[in-house]
């Protein structure tokens, strides 16, 4: 068996290379440059490198680096594992001083050259703005990586995203006090001036009392800061046609209110408005892409603080749709906030399907962990839709089951609803969902919790270093682009 490899200048300082075992074992080398392609077949036949996975072996071939990097059997290799592996190659020390590298891939394919650009951009990411030592000049933002693909288009549209997924995360990495509701909004602002695609709808404290919005307002209580509700129309699909509606949830930060959230859970809770920072970068995404579809990306925003004002354990408050909750603990703050946006998107707007994403439960951390969101649905069609987004962008999810008894977990003996079960410690991130189903009446509506997977705390996980992930915005684009 040959393998024709793509054809690469290596007029670059340094270059990638990546080959399979089978391609290490019987590779054609005659598009490469003479002097290259001698350098690389010694070695080859040397057998010092034989193309296993993970496998990074730096030459030097006239004036360039080459580093080749193994990705083992071709028919075991995976997407994910190659973004992972690729990743670890361009922040090895080999490529440390290297601004400008020529990146050849094993097949110049749509699906390859986006999974190699994940993990350049995505991979690349780190928030370091707070950091004051002297940068290192050659950090991965400055570098030019120039992939060997003939698929122009296909290129130039995984680099928006991987973008628009690197503008949510530094939302959501930004302090609390910074990325407020209002700097939500502002953001929005920003990115739809002047298109005239768009129509952005934005209420603050005075229309959410207006409008009778008391869930979001109880939640917002204890804050010094006005909540939000952003509602940003995208009409790029036929006049009449109806939309999809996105829903973020846009805690800026979740102390868990009077239920107080103890020290070790609550440090990373600036990001418990990932969801929001989830919805804003798609419809980034969707601008630069042109989505041909009528889109909703909303948002509710609003802080879980005390003071003593603070919304207290045993309430009952009114919102939106009029039901009545009985607030069981003031740290299922997300799923008020949810109920009332949800509940007016549809009153409003009747969007023909709805899904929300919100970092609603540790119950989901504990039942799926880092790697895969959580999915529940009132909608078959849709779940499927969605779990193939999610398998084709590796935004992964899984779908956990809705079902009627869970109804009678949230029961209240004051109000029409609570907003904890009443069986604590059991299926509480299906709980947490149908609380979220009684507020969306028969509209075809899906859940993703991504309270695991919008943030990693510590040590890098699959290709994500410190910090948020932009969790959901190639899912969500992936999906409205497809459905
Ligand atoms: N924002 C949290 C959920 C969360 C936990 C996100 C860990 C990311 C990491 C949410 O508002 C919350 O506090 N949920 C409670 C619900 C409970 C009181 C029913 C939880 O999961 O403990
Ligand atoms: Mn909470
Ligand atoms: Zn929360």
């Amino acid at each position: 068996m040959i393998s024709f490899l793509p054809r690469a200048s290596f007029e670059k300082p340094a270059a990638l290379v990546l080959l399979t075992s089978g391609q290490a074992a019987a590779a054609d080398f005659s598009s490469w440059p003479r002097d290259v392609a001698a350098v690389v077949s010694a070695l080859l036949a040397s057998k010092k490198f034989d193309g296993s996975k993970g496998e990074i072996f730096p030459l030097l071939a006239g004036k360039s680096l080459v580093v080749l990097l193994g990705l083992g059997k071709d028919e075991e290799l995976t997407l994910p594992a190659l973004r992972v592996l690729v990743r670890r190659a361009l922040l090895s020390s080999f490529f440390k001083k290297m601004a400008d590298i020529e990146l050849i891939p094993h097949r110049d394919c749509g699906d390859v050259v986006n999974a190699l650009i994940d993990a350049h951009v995505i991979g690349g990411y780190a928030w370091k703005k707070y950091i004051t030592r002297k940068k290192d000049d050659t950090t991965v933002e400055h570098r030019h990586l120039h992939i060997v693909a003939q698929r122009q288009r296909e290129y130039a549209q995984a680099v928006a995203v991987a973008q628009a997924v690197n503008f949510a995360r530094d939302l959501v990495n930004e302090n609390a006090d910074v990325t407020t509701a209002e700097y939500l909004e502002k953001a929005v602002r920003a990115l739809v001036r002047g298109k005239k695609l768009i129509t952005l709808d934005v209420l603050g404290r005075k229309e959410l009392v207006a409008g009778k919005f008391g869930l979001i307002l109880a939640v917002n209580k204890g804050s010094s800061k006005e909540p939000r509700l952003v509602v940003a129309r995208y009409n790029g699909g036929r006049k009449g046609e109806p939309y999809v509606a996105l829903v973020g949830k846009g805690l800026t930060f979740d102390s868990g209110g009077l239920n107080l959230k103890p020290s070790g859970s609550m440090e990373t809770m600036r990001s418990d408005m990932s969801g929001a920072a989830a919805v804003i970068g798609t419809l980034r995404a969707a601008l630069e892409l042109g989505i041909k579809k009528n889109i909703i990306f909303a948002f509710g925003a609003a802080e879980n603080a005390i003071d003593a004002d603070a919304y207290k354990p045993g309430d009952v408050i009114v919102g939106y749709s009029g039901k009545s909750v009985e607030v069981g603990n003031t740290d299922a703050e997300g799923r008020l906030v949810l109920a009332d946006i949800m509940a007016y998107v549809i009153a409003k707007h009747k969007p023909a399907r709805l899904v929300d994403i919100a970092t609603l439960t540790g119950a989901c951390v504990v039942g799926l962990g880092y790697d895969y969101a959580g999915l529940m649905s009132n909608n078959d069609v849709l779940a499927e839709a969605l779990l193939a987004s999610a398998a084709a962008t590796d935004d992964r999810a899984w779908r956990l089951p809705l079902y009627p008894e869970l109804k009678d977990m949230i029961k209240s003996k004051i109000a029409d609803i609570k907003n904890i079960s009443n069986q604590k410690g059991s299926a509480g991130s299906m709980t947490g969902a149908e609380f979220l189903h009684q507020f969306v009446g028969e509209t075809p509506w899906a859940h993703l919790d991504i309270a695991g997977t919008a943030f990693v705390d510590g040590d890098n996980r699959m290709y994500f270093g410190h910090g948020a992930t932009g969790y959901g915005v190639r899912l969500l684009t992936d999906f409205i682009g497809k459905n």
